[in-house]
């Protein structure tokens, strides 16, 4: 049997979430602990999904899979593709601020293009989990869509040619999960209303001079004044309201735990939070504070160690 193999992983934002919408620039890097795997195999003349959250027809799938559904549908448009089952295995959260929604889409690009034997270049893959992410949440910077299709860190600004760098930090990122569910779709549209309406604009001119400072400290491998950015940038986020109660406790903990900074990553809304830290004592005293405050598994990466 024919079979086209997809593969993907989580990406974290460590600065710059929302405010990359408005051009910006922001920083992402790969987050290879959680990952999607999306098989496609030939069907019994329909379209198909085996997934955790759902198994059948794709015509059934429910507006939850709307992004899917239009994708694999445009694939089967544009690449004369025949009907297909797609077994998707994904570890990423969803609804965590870690790109699970364009992971997905990923993967399963990929798999359809190993399917049909194409090559599918870096722009294509893209494009293609972009078409996916504008029905997931309408105006994707284009951040996730990049960082879980490539192996690298990224300073990232929307039309221009990202710029890759060495994520090698003499520090530990801690990624917990605070358990609350966010939504991006309605983040980004909560920002766009503010920004707008009631001219905050400011805070993201803010988060923009944050990220700068961050970037440059990050080079400088300067892990203190890295670390201030991530918190100065966590109050900018609570300023544009997609901070939540449990989020806010855990960036307390980990501050309480001795981190160099700690914030939200993504949309926020709910989701993860992250925290530097500048030992391996320091980053397990903050992973066990969050595991014990949310029940779930947070994740300790060694900076120094992560895959360039
Ligand atoms: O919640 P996530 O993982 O989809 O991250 C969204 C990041 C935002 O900056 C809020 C939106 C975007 O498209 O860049």
């Amino acid at each position: 049997m024919k079979i086209g193999i997809g593969r993907t992983h989580g990406k974290i934002i460590l600065i710059g979430e929302h405010a990359v919408v408005y051009e910006s620039r922001a920083i992402s890097i790969p987050f290879f602990e959680t990952e999607c795997v999306v098989e496609a195999y030939d069907s019994n003349g329909k379209t198909s999904l085996v997934s955790s959250l759902y198994q059948g027809d794709l015509d059934q799938a429910g507006s939850a899979f709307d992004a899917i559904s239009s994708l694999i549908t445009e694939l089967e448009k544009k690449l004369a593709l025949p009907p297909l089952e797609y077994n998707i295995n994904s570890t990423i959260p969803v609804s965590a601020g870690m790109g699970s929604s364009a992971a997905v889409a990923g993967a399963i690009v990929e798999a359809v293009y190993d399917y049909l034997d194409l090559t599918l270049s870096e722009e294509e893959h893209f494009e293609w989990i972009q078409f996916a992410e504008r029905i997931s949440h309408g105006n994707p910077s284009g951040i996730d869509a990049l960082t879980v299709s490539r192996d690298e860190a990224w300073v990232f600004q929307r039309g221009k040619k990202p710029i890759c760098f060495n994520q090698k930090l003499n520090a530990y990122l801690v990624v917990g999960q605070s358990g609350v569910l966010g939504s991006t779709k309605v983040a980004v549209s909560s920002v766009r209303r503010l920004v707008d309406s009631e001219r905050k604009y400011h805070i993201i001119e803010s988060i923009s001079e944050t990220v700068e400072h961050a970037y440059a400290a990050y080079l400088k491998q300067d892990v203190v004044s890295l670390g201030r950015a991530l918190n100065r940038a966590q109050e900018y986020l609570t300023q544009l309201e997609v901070s939540v109660q449990e989020i806010d406790e855990m960036v307390m903990l980990a501050q309480v735990s001795g981190a160099l900074g700690a914030k939200l990553t993504g949309g926020g809304l709910g989701g993860c939070v992250i925290a530097l830290a500048q030992t391996k004592d320091v980053a397990q005293a903050i992973q066990k504070s969050w595991e014990e405050f949310s029940g779930l598994s947070a994740w300790i990466l060694d900076l120094n160690e992560e895959k360039q």
